[in-house]
């Protein structure tokens, strides 16, 4: 079968890795892609979330599954554009999306299916908000409803900079429409992971589970990023917390996807936070995380061909559980001044002595190619991934790599995984 990715990123890069190595694609192409895509297999430049134009490549392309990567193209329903189509889709609806869409949706829908989440209130105006916010104890969080690529949620230590970002968000409409309505929620303390699973709207399969690294800079300091690394599987939880992540949160998510009539077949994504000892959901997404499905995918025994074909086709549940082989630590390097201002338009340097090798990859995310060489072209550049039997094997694998790739003001965390070793 011929499969579009559809996406720019590492993640999409990742997918299109994945995609090559099965035994049910003969062909991979993606849209739009990034340098270190079009390396690999052809690309087209359209915009993904234009319906028509993602429409007309899938039939002029003759392509049998579309694999969609990114949370905007679902939140506006591109999935079901290409379902009434009669194409295959690996990810879910506009109504499905909407537990990335909206975080006052989830929050309802995890109340609604007694998943562990923080105690909410859903505030519309300014005075709701600081009601809201005066009746709890800082830290403070308060997050806008709506899609904000990372810079919707506000973690903040007094009531004074909680309410300046309530004024920002419904007040003077910072993030337009995604923050009319906010969500003031209790603070919990912990640590944070991801729990991923795919699904086809009955059966699931658990992920293994990885850890992000959101914060730009060394020991969890500076400014929120997309992503700053990732690893899997997490060696520091144990099986009893992992059976009650899949029973406590997987499963009722699932099932309740399903109770509410939403025809769910993508990815389910869960960001936790493991407060007391107790999983809580802080964020639905609906697609793989971004860098973290550079970890995970690589080290899952699975054709992911096959997988997303049978999620497509509702017989998820006659596959085997995934299993996992080894451990990936995946470190990103980003462009200096990322997240805030950075220039871009460098020439990479080093990334020939990493073709080919079965224990480092390089999944590239804001990269264009342009006469043979590679330039820099985002604010996250490049995701380099080491594998081993073990963490501390692919910890070294990739910061080796790290080490062999050169740009200009590059700028990369030393301290991936750390959480792992401690
Ligand atoms: P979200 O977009 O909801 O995932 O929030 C972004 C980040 O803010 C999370 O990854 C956490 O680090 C932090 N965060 C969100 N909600 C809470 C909460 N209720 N308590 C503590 N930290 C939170
Ligand atoms: N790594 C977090 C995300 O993909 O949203």
């Amino acid at each position: 079968m011929k499969v579009l990715v559809l996406g720019s990123g590492g993640r999409e890069h990742a997918l299109v890795y994945a995609l090559k190595k099965s035994k049910r694609v003969s062909e991979v192409i993606a849209a739009p892609g990034n340098g270190g895509i079009s390396d690999v297999c052809d690309v087209f430049s359209i915009n993904p979330l234009n319906e028509s134009q993602v429409l007309d490549l899938t039939l002029n392309q003759r392509v049998d599954l579309v694999v969609i990567g990114p949370e905007a193209p679902l939140v506006a329903g591109v999935a079901d554009a290409l379902k009434k189509a009669g194409i295959l889709v690996y990810g879910p609806g506009k109504s499905g999306a909407m537990l990335e869409g909206s975080k006052v949706f989830a929050k309802r829908f995890m109340k609604r299916h007694n998943i562990r989440s923080a105690a909410f209130d859903v505030c519309s105006s300014y005075d709701e908000a600081e009601s809201a916010l005066i009746k709890r104890t800082p830290p403070l969080v308060i997050k806008a409803d709506g899609l904000a690529s990372g810079k919707g949620a506000f973690v903040v230590e007094d009531l004074s900079s909680a309410l300046k970002a309530a004024h920002e968000l419904l007040v003077e409409g910072k993030l337009g429409e995604a923050g009319q309505i906010v969500i003031v929620e209790d603070f919990l303390k912990g640590y944070e992971l991801t729990a991923m699973a795919i699904t086809d709207g009955n059966s699931y399969k658990m992920l293994p589970l990885s850890q992000d690294h959101k914060r730009a800079f060394d020991n969890d300091e500076g400014p929120n990023t997309g992503g700053m690394g990732a690893y899997a599987p997490l060696p520091q939880v144990n099986e009893a917390l992992k059976a009650r992540i899949e029973n406590e949160i997987i499963r009722p998510t699932v099932q309740g996807l399903k109770a509410d009539n939403i025809n769910f077949t993508g990815t389910i994504y869960a960001g936790l936070m493991i407060h007391d000892g107790d999983p809580y959901v802080l964020e639905y997404n609906v697609r793989f995380g971004d860098p973290e499905a550079q970890v995970v995918l690589p080290i899952c025994n699975v054709d992911w061909g096959e997988l997303f074909l049978s999620c497509c086709r509702g017989t998820l549940d006659e596959l085997d559980e995934i299993t996992v082989n080894g451990s990936a630590v995946g470190v990103v390097m980003a462009s200096g001044g990322y997240p805030e201002k950075y220039e871009t338009g460098y020439p990479i340097e080093g990334l020939d002595g990493l073709k080919d090798k079965d224990d480092v990859i390089v999944f590239h995310s804001g990269t264009k190619k342009e006469e043979s060489k590679f330039l820099t072209k985002g604010g996250r550049v490049l995701t380099v991934v080491g594998l081993a039997d073990n963490l501390k094997d692919a910890k070294e694998k990739a910061y080796h790599a790290v080490s062999s790739i050169h740009f200009k003001d590059a700028h990369y965390r030393r301290d991936i995984a750390w959480q792992a070793f401690v």
